[in-house]
C-alpha cells in the first residue's frame, strides 16, 4: 500500500506511523508527507525518516477550490491507495473528499461522535465528562463525521487541565493511529455504502 500523509504541525502521529513502518509493521509504505504548512516541524521528521516531503501553502491560493485542486495533484503525483490526515487543520472540498472515498482516514482527539471541531479537551471538561479519547474513521463529505473504526478511551480526573486531558489522549492516538493503518493496508478495513467494516463487520 502506497501511503501519503498530510500534516499541518508537530507531526507526532507522523512519527508514531514512522516508527511503525521502521518495525516493518505498519504494511504500506509512506511514500511523502506533505504539509499546508512550511515550518511544520513534522516535516523534519520525514526528513530524518528520509521521507520526500512537499509544501502546499494555503496562503498560495485564493480560495479553498484552486488550494485543494493544487494539494490533489501533488498527492496523485504519489499514487497513494491511502491518504493519512495526521493533524492536518484544513477542512477539505467535497471534491477532494470524494476523490478519496475509502482511501483516506483521519483521526480525531474525541470519542466521536461527541466534540466535532477544534478545542475538544476543553469541551469534554466543561461538559463535565470523566471520559474522552480519540476515534480513527474514514473521511467522507461530513466534517468528522465519517464511519468510525477504532476508537481509545482515556479517564477525566477531577482539576485536569486541556494539555493535561490532550497529553492522555495523545498517548492513545500514538497507539490506534498505526494499527489502523496497518488493518488499512492489510485489507481488514474497507468502506462500503459509508459503512466501515472490519474483517467483514460492521463497526
Ligand atoms: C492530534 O491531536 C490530532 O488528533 C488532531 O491534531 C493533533 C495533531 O497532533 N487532529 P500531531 O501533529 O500528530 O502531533
Amino acid at each position: 500500500t502506497r501511503i501519503v500523509v498530510l500534516i499541518s504541525g508537530n507531526g507526532s502521529n507522523l512519527q508514531a506511523l514512522l516508527d511503525q513502518s521502521d518495525a516493518n509493521q505498519l504494511g504500506g509504505q509512506i511514500m511523502a508527507v506533505i504539509s499546508n504548512k512550511a515550518d511544520a516541524y513534522g516535516l523534519e521528521r520525514a526528513h530524518a525518516a528520509g521521507i520526500a516531503t512537499a509544501v502546499v501553502s494555503n496562503q498560495d491560493y485564493a480560495d479553498r477550490e484552486s488550494f485543494d485542486a493544487a494539494l490533489m495533484q501533488v498527492i496523485d503525483g504519489y499514487q497513494p491507495n491511502l491518504v493519512v490526515l495526521a493533524g492536518f487543520m484544513r477542512i477539505l472540498t467535497p471534491t477532494l473528499v470524494r476523490h478519496y472515498r475509502g482511501r483516506m482516514l483521519n483521526i480525531h482527539p474525541s470519542l466521536l461522535p461527541r466534540y466535532q471541531g477544534l478545542h475538544t479537551h476543553q469541551k469534554a471538561i466543561d461538559a463535565g465528562d470523566k471520559e474522552h479519547g480519540c476515534s480513527v474513521h474514514f473521511v467522507t463529505e461530513e466534517l468528522d463525521g465519517g464511519p468510525v473504526i477504532l476508537q481509545a478511551r482515556v479517564p477525566i480526573f477531577a482539576g485536569d487541565t486541556a494539555s493535561e486531558v490532550a497529553e492522555r489522549v495523545l498517548v492513545q492516538e500514538h497507539a490506534i493511529y498505526p494499527l489502523t493503518v496497518r488493518w488499512f493496508c492489510d485489507g481488514r478495513v474497507v468502506m462500503q455504502q459509508g459503512n466501515a467494516y472490519l474483517d467483514g463487520a460492521l463497526l
